[in-house]
């Protein structure tokens, strides 16, 4: 039986369709074809939270050491290997991201900078602006600079080599052309750490990318700092920049509950949980099969990728009760797969965890009333990273 004619649904998904609502598409997947067939790009999809946690915590038959786009423009990296190369790696740049570290080193420069941001934001007195651009992208550009140890006069640049980064990886029509375009944002971006990193010998100042040229332990080569910088840099920006977009979006869309997410630090900690599993900034990690395997009875044939659908296992109601409602005091929220699950579970979770938590106390703070102008909601958008085009805020005084 061809694949088309056995998964009838998989055959209609579309990537424009989820890019708009991926919820009820999900939901009928779930149901009924829980690992379907996608033809649009020849890839496995599954749906339920269980068959992803499986397939995440399985490196030895599924696998991110495996050639990809994501390899291609950036190298060897964590995100790229498995087993001690990539545990070696992750090990390597971990401490920045330890909470203890972020809250000494990373929260008072942060909290400086989105007290800036959002005095940008309420500088015209119109008493109204939008969050995504003036804030989120901003802030989330300026954490994973400063963390990594990259000049903030790179902003800009880094910023452009972002978006040739962003195009080619959601080519899953394999434009060559996008392929170079971003291997050589890729290769600028190497070129420009070497003057970087020569300061940094001379003048270490504790920043991952010090740490690292000044270990002499093992050390990594040039070329795998250089590699994962670049996954680190690509996965601190678009990936936060929405996550915050999100979390204003979704708690900004339920005004009832602003209370109750603003009663406590716990209380927010956990909203922001909750706009995570709701509405996941990243809606898929790919994982390709080393031999011939299957998941549910399905064969999946040794070198064909297969996609978790991450906002679909959030509203698996197999876990989570009424699973599309949004709920703040939802005590199990936590237990999302936005940030992955197994080996490469996100390496910045906690930083942008505590970027988003800023943002949104800074926000309540100095813009008081704060609610979404009900003339420009925007919800949010997209197949592969999720979020509002924008969100467009008005408040009191
Ligand atoms: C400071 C911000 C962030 C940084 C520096 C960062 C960096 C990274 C890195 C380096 C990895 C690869 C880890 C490994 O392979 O061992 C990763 C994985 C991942 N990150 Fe993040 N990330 C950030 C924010 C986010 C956000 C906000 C989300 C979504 C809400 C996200 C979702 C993911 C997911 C789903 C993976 C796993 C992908 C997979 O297993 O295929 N990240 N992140």
């Amino acid at each position: 039986m061809k694949r088309i004619d056995r998964f009838p649904l998989g055959a209609h998904v579309r990537l424009s369709d989820l890019a708009i609502d991926p919820y009820p598409i999900f939901a009928g997947l779930r149901e009924e074809e829980p690992v379907t067939w996608v033809p649009e790009i020849q890839r496995w999809f599954l749906t339920r939270r269980d068959d992803m946690l499986a397939v995440l915590r399985d490196p030895n038959l599924f696998t991110t050491d495996a050639p990809s786009t994501i390899r291609d423009m950036f190298g060897v990296h964590m995100m790229t290997t498995e087993g001690p190369t990539q545990i070696r790696y992750k090990r390597k740049c971990l401490p920045p991201f330890h909470a203890s570290r972020l809250r000494s080193a990373s929260l008072p420069l942060l909290r400086t900078e989105v007290e800036r941001l959002v005095e940008g934001l309420r500088s015209d007195n119109r008493r109204t602006g939008e969050v995504r651009t003036t804030v989120a992208r901003p802030v989330a550009l300026h954490s994973v600079l400063s963390v990594l140890g990259i000049p903030l006069s790179e902003t800009e640049r880094v910023n452009e080599w972002y978006e040739h980064f962003a195009r080619a990886l959601a080519n899953f029509a394999g434009d060559p052309d996008l392929r170079a375009e971003g291997k050589g944002a890729a290769d600028a971006f190497g070129r420009a750490l070497e003057p970087i990193i020569e300061a940094l010998e001379r003048d270490p100042d504790g920043s991952l990318l010090s740490d690292l040229v000044c270990d002499h332990v093992d050390p990594l080569t040039a070329e795998e700092i250089r590699s994962n910088a670049l996954i680190i840099l690509f996965g601190g920006i678009e990936t936060t920049e929405s996550m915050i977009a999100n979390a204003a979006w979704a708690l900004l869309s339920h005004p009832e509950q602003l209370g109750t997410a603003r009663s406590s630090r716990e209380a927010l900690d956990l909203a922001i949980e909750e706009t995570l599993r709701w509405e996941p900034a990243v809606q898929s990690a790919a994982r390709q099969a080393t031999r011939d395997t299957e998941i549910r009875g399905v064969p999946i044939a040794q070198g064909e990728v297969v996609h978790c659908m991450l906002g679909a296992a959030n509203r698996d109601p197999s876990h989570f009760e009424d699973p599309d409602r949004f709920d703040v005091s939802r005590a199990n929220a936590g237990d999302h797969l936005s940030f992955a699950v197994g080996r490469h579970f996100c390496l910045g979770a906690p930083l942008a965890r505590l970027e988003t938590r800023v943002v949104l106390e800074t926000l309540w703070a100095r813009c008081p009333g704060l609610r979404l102008d009900p003339e420009r909601t925007n919800a949010p958008y997209g197949y592969e990273f999720r979020k509002p085009p924008a969100v467009w805020v008005e408040w009191d005084v």
